[in-house]
């Protein structure tokens, strides 16, 4: 692999404004692009308070602070036992995640095992160890989709994408928590579109098995493949029975690993990192650790795309687009 570069490329000043001086918003073009509408400029992430929408506590009135909803998270021992103890059995660092997600899916998770109570749950996968990975998957919800959030990707595709086709001769793309792979595809599909997928190395990890498994064999459904653009589904996608398959001209370049971002490192600097909708699901001081660890594996001037309920404030981070951030080099690890 050849060395990474020192810096990453700049968004291109005339059409996607890196933030100014708050004084300069009014003028900043792409302040009138409705798709980017709630971009934030400079200055704005500072003054913001450390909010999280917590889509799974709707009682809890937006701009909670996340310390608050963790405190006020109270669950009977047993329930917070039986999660914790399952996602230690998968090697995973239980403690980090926040207790009312993972508790809100123990039915889910019982459901998923054909079992009645938590006592039957811990038997079943005692006695069948495969069993594990059913119940992780019910607690660690791995919805995603193509091109999801409109706002984001479209950044990314009028600004980031071709900004690195235009100036980086390897880019290197790194979707954490990548579920199925959606996201990675999307974005491998934008660099397609520009004839440079060939040349760019692209990452997908997941700690879930069956998530790297399922990105690995690169089947969508039809209906999965008709919600983004048409001209991408048909053109990278083939018929393989009734679903369809990424071509290989495309999976070939993408490498999908069983990794847990908690635990585990990847070597080398990234253009690009995508880490969305995992940190909403873990504590404040993981959430933080962990945007540290993927700040620290951004090239300078590289990106950061979080998920739009997650919030990264770290000194020399900017926030430069809706769900996108930057390295600058003011960053410290
Ligand atoms: C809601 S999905 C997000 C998928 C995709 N990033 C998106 O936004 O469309 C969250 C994913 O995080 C994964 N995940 C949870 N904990 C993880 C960890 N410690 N390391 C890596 N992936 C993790 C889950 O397996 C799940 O696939």
């Amino acid at each position: 692999m050849p060395p990474a570069r020192e810096t990453a490329p700049q968004l291109p000043a005339d059409r996607f404004p890196l933030p100014g001086p708050p004084e300069d918003h009014a003028a900043t073009p792409s302040l009138t692009d409705p798709r980017f509408a709630h971009v934030c400029f400079h200055g704005a992430a500072e003054t913001s308070p450390t909010i999280v929408v917590d889509p799974f506590t709707p009682s809890v009135p937006y701009g909670t602070p996340l310390k608050d909803l963790v405190e006020s998270e109270p669950h009977p021992p047993e329930d917070l036992g039986f999660v914790r103890r399952l996602l230690r059995q998968a090697g995973l660092r239980a403690e980090g995640y926040r207790a009312t997600p993972l508790v809100r899916r123990i039915p889910a998770c019982l459901r998923a095992l054909r079992v009645t109570t938590k006592e039957a749950a811990e038997r079943l996968v005692a006695d069948d160890p495969a069993k594990l990975q059913i119940a992780v998957n019910a607690l660690l919800i791995g919805t995603t989709s193509f091109f999801r959030d409109a706002a984001t990707f479209g950044l990314l595709e009028e600004a980031i994408v071709p900004l690195l086709v235009e100036h980086s001769p390897l880019p290197r793309v790194w979707s954490v928590a990548c579920s199925d792979g959606s996201e990675l595809v999307s974005i491998a599909l934008l660099f397609a579109r520009y004839g440079a997928a060939g040349r760019c190395r692209f990452l997908g990890t997941d700690c879930r098995p069956s998530a790297i498994a399922s990105a690995k064999k690169g089947h969508y459904s039809q209906e999965a493949i008709a919600s983004m653009p048409a001209d991408l589904g048909e053109r990278y996608f083939e018929n393989v029975g009734k679903a369809r398959r990424l071509i290989p001209a495309i999976s070939s370049r993408i490498i999908w690993k069983v990794s847990d971002i908690l635990s585990d490192t990847e070597p080398g600097l990234w253009d690009l990192i995508l880490c969305r909708n995992l940190a909403i699901y873990l504590g404040p001081a993981v959430t933080q650790q962990l945007w540290l660890k993927l700040a620290d594996a951004l090239t300078p001037g590289g990106h950061l795309v979080v998920g739009k309920a997650e919030n990264p404030q770290l000194p020399g981070l900017e926030r430069v687009g809706p769900c996108v951030f930057r390295k600058s080099s003011t960053f410290r690890p």
